[in-house]
């Protein structure tokens, strides 16, 4: 099963996945916890030039090939081979974030940051995706209260930006309403943790009944 977190800036996916990853792994259950942009060696040094905050003349197409380039490698050195062994993927962003930040926030069109990333992906989708829905004020407010998260070069967009990669999760969860599921990320951090547990272990057990 290939299972994706997306999400606003400071939506808490990485913690509420940390708590349900221990818990399904206490279980038995074989994960391979990974990211986007990054997860490979290549990949990551693609991550390093896309969030770099002084890269500010990267134009928005050359932004969203880099994503899918990483996407690619990614899928090919880790996603596919990790999937081939029957373990369980989950993955912190993926597609759906180029399709919110890229095609909806940068405006370079959903339908066409599909294209490319089709290319690069060869029609890879995942199963079940999360999305930790959060108002971007709150999501930012909480990112420049933690001092430990270093703040990368799409952090600095202003909030009208922010909105807009909010509003365009949230059309994509209604495009594709069979792999979504919306979390509420303003609820406390325990609260998130479980939801996410309980959204994973519905979804494997519906799976495994099939
Ligand atoms: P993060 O690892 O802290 O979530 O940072 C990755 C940043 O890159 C975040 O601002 C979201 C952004 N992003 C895109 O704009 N498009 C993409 O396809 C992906 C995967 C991430």
């Amino acid at each position: 099963m290939f299972i994706t977190l997306e999400g606003p800036e400071g939506s808490g996916k990485t913690s509420a996945v940390k708590y349900a990853v221990e818990q399904l792994e206490k279980m038995g259950y074989q994960i391979v916890q990974t990211r986007e942009p990054g997860g490979t060696p290549i990949a990551e040094q693609i991550r390093n030039v896309i969030l770099d905050k002084n890269n500010k003349a990267m134009d928005p197409r050359t932004e969203a090939l880099l994503y899918a380039a990483s996407r690619r490698q990614h899928l090919v050195e880790k996603v596919w081979p990790s999937l081939k062994e029957g373990k369980i993927v989950i993955c912190d962003r993926f597609l759906d974030s180029s399709l919110a930040y890229q095609g909806g926030a940068r405006g370079l069109g959903i339908d066409e940051v599909l294209q490319i990333n089709l290319f690069a992906t060869e029609n890879t989708w995942p199963d079940l995706t999360l999305l930790f829905d959060l108002d971007p004020e709150i999501g930012l407010a909480r990112i420049e209260a933690n001092s430990m998260r270093e703040v990368n070069r799409l952090d600095l967009e202003n909030i009208k930006f922010h909105r807009l990669v909010r509003n365009t999760f949230l059309d994509l969860a209604n495009r594709y309403p069979n792999r979504f599921v919306i979390i509420d990320a303003s609820k406390s951090r325990k609260e998130v943790g479980e939801e996410t547990l309980k959204v994973i272990l519905d979804r494997l057990c519906k799976s495994n009944s099939i």
